[in-house]
């Protein structure tokens, strides 16, 4: 095409081929293993190495990491409007006509192939929301040691797997047949997944947290679940942004939970009906973000035995690291 080709664009080229190959759950190329991770080549691996290689911090970012199917989009939203609290009217909010992804980009979206396209990410005012699905042993220094936050959600292993297993087969090109619910639970287990092995995403963002709880918050989709104005409050103040009295008086923290919950996002036009571009070649429905919204789902889907195996795993791969689903 004649544009200049950048250096980790390259890289990626040379370093795709030699990589370890497993199946793909949603589309049609496989998944690539990548420094212990498995990844999709063209959405994941070639982001991961732009950002390895190009991304510039600033001290100022927040991030949102997260596996999919966390509850990625809920907290996009709770922290969107968190942040912008004070200059966004509830009745004509942005999250009430724009998607939460459209509001809170994911980092890996703003991946350039060449010189003529220039990133968006420069003109974005600060505090940049950034989201990423990637492990944190996979970011790049700079990242770990700026003064930028991250926010991780993680979840009950089996409603992650379910979650994931149902939206993949939403999103299987029609000619291959849907992935069985035995095949997507033996690659969840073997790791096999995008961004799995899940156990050692969700072990790496709890040990970084336990050493810098200052740097990132960790957080549970069942807390949120339980008690969202009250995670809500917290994740103010982690971000120094804490709710005044006034505020308090006002309920401001529960109407911000209110407009995000899952049947107000659900119920909106644009997650109903509307489309988002992730990327040139990602163009997604909104709704299929949103399909239960509930904890505890995975155990109207899974046999018994796939029950007691996850529970099992979880335990033996948790164990001795104070966290518990
Ligand atoms: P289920 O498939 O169990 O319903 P992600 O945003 O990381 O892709 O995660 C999607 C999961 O979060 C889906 O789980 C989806 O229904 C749920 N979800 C989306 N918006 C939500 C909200 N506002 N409140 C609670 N859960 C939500």
């Amino acid at each position: 095409s004649g544009a200049i080709e950048m250096a980790y664009y390259k890289k990626y080229r040379e370093i795709l081929p030699t990589l370890p190959v497993g199946k793909a759950w949603m589309i049609a190329e496989h998944l690539v293993q990548y420094q212990g991770f498995w990844l999709s080549p063209n959405l994941a691996l070639k982001a991961v190495i732009w950002i390895q290689d190009e991304f510039k911090v600033q001290p100022t970012d927040i991030f949102l990491a997260s596996f999919p199917k966390t509850g990625t989009t809920w907290l996009k939203a709770l922290i969107f409007a968190t942040i912008n609290r004070t200059h966004c009217d509830f009745s004509t909010h942005p999250l009430l006509t724009r998607s939460p992804h459209e509001c809170f980009p994911f980092l890996e979206a703003y991946v350039h192939e060449s010189h003529e396209t220039i990133s968006g990410l420069d003109a974005l005012p600060p505090p940049r929301l950034l989201a990423t699905h990637f492990p944190h042993t996979l970011l790049p220094n700079s990242m770990i040691t700026s003064g930028c936050k991250f926010i991780y959600i993680c979840r009950d292993p089996k409603d992650v797997l379910v979650s994931t297993w149902l939206f993949s087969n939403k999103l299987r090109p029609k000619e291959l047949p849907p992935l069985s619910l035995q095949e997507a639970f033996e690659l969840f287990c073997q790791g096999i997944s995008h961004f799995g092995p899940y156990w050692d995403h969700v072990l790496g963002y709890w040990k970084w947290s336990l050493e810098n709880p200052e740097k990132i918050l960790f957080l549970k989709y069942e807390d949120l679940k339980k008690d969202p104005s009250a995670v809500v409050k917290r994740l103010a103040e982690f971000l120094g942004v804490h709710f005044s009295l006034e505020e308090e008086g006002k309920g401001v923290a529960q109407e911000i939970t209110r407009l995000c919950s899952f049947e107000s996002l659900s119920n909106l036009e644009v997650n109903k009906t509307k489309t988002y571009k992730f990327k040139s070649d990602l163009v997604l429905y909104n709704n299929i973000f949103f399909r239960k919204g509930q904890t505890g789902d995975s155990k109207n889907h899974l046999t018994n035995e796939m029950i007691q195996h996850l529970d099992k795993t979880t335990q033996e791969k948790l164990a001795g690291s104070g966290l518990t689903f």
